[in-house]
């Protein structure tokens, strides 16, 4: 029967060994919360990397893979130098701040390029290995922007998707890369290559004009003989499930009880992976400087920030912890009382449950990344309120802003501004609450994660075969 194959650098369970304890929990992140439930839906498989095993026992190693594929997950080991070059190195200190504009971010030595380019060929032999013809591979994300190429060469008639989590720069950005034609020739040996707004779409086609002299005919590129399609599919979230947790009898207990703990206070939430494109210390300083311009509220907010451990061993990740860490206590230092403080700062992983919790105690909900590709937590804030209230703050330049119009917009580099949007969130009266709520939660409801998948796979199922394409080009 023909399957669909997932193949993503993370899989949705990632293995953690603490001593002597191993675990298998569920991995962070957009990318794998997302897909978690399709997977479960479709009965294939999901390729992709579980995390370090290279300290488990013999007995420990067959527990995990006997996990492993109980959930249908076909794991590729990583060794400790692939981590650091491929994983750490080229996809998250060179594609991931480069995407996210920050140019300055990025090494000025390329060194991990060749293990990046191993790393991908290794992937796409094990999905050569694991494909059946009639199967359906869907790859996804800036760690593998090479498999599609790869693929088309071992799989040639293969019905390949890619999907770019993150933002696609402008082409002024991508032109600096120096494997900029590499990746892009890797990303169009898919069928279709999708990204969640118009404008990464637009500059992609900016990037292929440029560095490869291709023109994009409407959302049809000629490369090689075939044609590569190219489309914007905004991702959702499992807005049902979010939704029913958010009404669970045990969750509502939690939300009256952190209620009651914030008593005169006004919550306002911001749940992140602890990134540097997440703009935490900017909303800190914009909840900063409301107290200090409106001392009325000092006392009278509790600003709840959960930040989830992630790539704990890049360097630059470490720096923006202290520098969080160190703002934090600068706030609480200045506005704190022997009774309570502002800022309550969590750093760790929270599961599904406590982060419905979370979301339905909010008054205000504070997503301002300075860049994101999508953005699902401002999606699930408003899939978890079923009781239509609650404020969604959102940056401009996240791309869940493209849908989301009902949520108040901010400009996070713009602190003074951001203050102003935070505030206004914060004494909008209950009929707009509700009447944006609303809005919110149609958009959320409409287009959820199932949606996506069937746009996505439907449109890339619906394309004739290679062959049939070659004959038309
Ligand atoms: O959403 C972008 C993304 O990079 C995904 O590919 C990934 O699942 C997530 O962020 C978390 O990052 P990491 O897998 O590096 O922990």
């Amino acid at each position: 029967m023909p399957r669909l194959l997932l193949v993503s650098n993370r899989l949705p369970v990632t293995v953690k060994v603490e001593k002597d304890s191993v675990a298998v929990v569920l991995s962070s992140g957009g990318l794998a919360t997302g897909l978690r439930r399709p997977h479960e839906r479709s009965g294939g498989l999901w390729i992709g990397w579980p995390g370090d095993v290279s300290r488990l026992s013999e007995t420990q190693r067959t527990q995990v893979e006997a996990r492993l594929a109980e959930e249908r997950c076909v794991p590729i080991h990583l060794s400790p130098s692939e981590v650091s070059r491929y994983y750490e190195g080229y996809s998250n200190r060179v594609l991931w701040p480069l995407c996210h504009y920050m140019l300055e971010r990025v090494p000025r030595q390329d060194r991990d390029w060749e293990v990046y380019r191993k790393v991908n060929e290794r992937f796409a032999d094990l999905v050569a290995r694991h494909y059946q013809p009639g199967d359906t591979i869907w790859v996804h994300d800036y760690q593998l922007m090479l498999v599609p190429g790869l693929l088309r060469q071992r799989l040639p008639e293969a019905r390949i998707g890619y999907f770019h989590h993150i933002p696609f720069p402008s082409s002024e950005i991508f032109r600096t890369l120096p494997r900029r034609e590499a990746l892009l020739k890797g990303l169009l040996g898919a069928d279709l290559i999708g990204f969640h707004t118009v404008s990464y779409v637009r500059h992609f086609s900016g990037s292929l004009l440029r560095q490869l002299g291709l023109d994009t005919d409407v959302d049809r590129i000629m490369w090689e003989g075939r044609q590569v399609r190219v489309g914007a599919f905004p991702m959702g979230i499992d807005t049902e499930a979010f939704e029913s947790l958010a009404k669970e009898p045990s969750v509502l207990e939690e939300v009256a009880s952190l209620r009651r703990s914030a008593e005169g206070q006004r919550i306002l939430l911001g749940i992140d992976r602890l990134d540097y494109t997440k703009g935490i210390p900017r909303r800190l300083l914009a909840v900063q400087r409301l107290l200090e311009r409106e001392p009325a509220w000092r006392g009278r907010l509790r600003f709840i920030q959960v930040a989830v451990p992630s790539r704990t061993q890049v360097s630059e990740y470490a720096t923006y912890r202290e520098q969080v860490n160190e703002l934090v206590g600068r706030i609480n230092g200045q506005y704190g009382t022997t009774q309570n403080v502002p800022v309550h700062y969590l750093y760790r992983s929270f599961n599904e449950k406590q982060l419905a919790g979370l979301y339905r105690a909010a008054d205000v909900m504070l997503v301002t990344p300075v860049r994101d590709g999508m953005n699902l937590v401002a999606k699930e804030f408003c899939a978890a309120r079923p009781d239509d209230d609650g404020v969604l703050v959102l940056s401009e330049f996240a791309g869940a802003a493209d849908e989301l119009h009902r949520a108040v917009s901010v400009n996070p580099y713009d602190v003074e501004k951001a203050a102003d949007a935070i505030e206004e969130a914060l004494e909008m009266g209950e009929p707009e609450r509700r009447e944006r709520m609303r809005a919110l939660r149609a958009q959320v409801k409409a287009h959820d994660v199932h949606w996506w998948v069937s746009s996505f796979l439907g449109r890339l199922q619906g394309l004739p075969s290679v062959s049939v394409r070659k004959f038309q080009g």
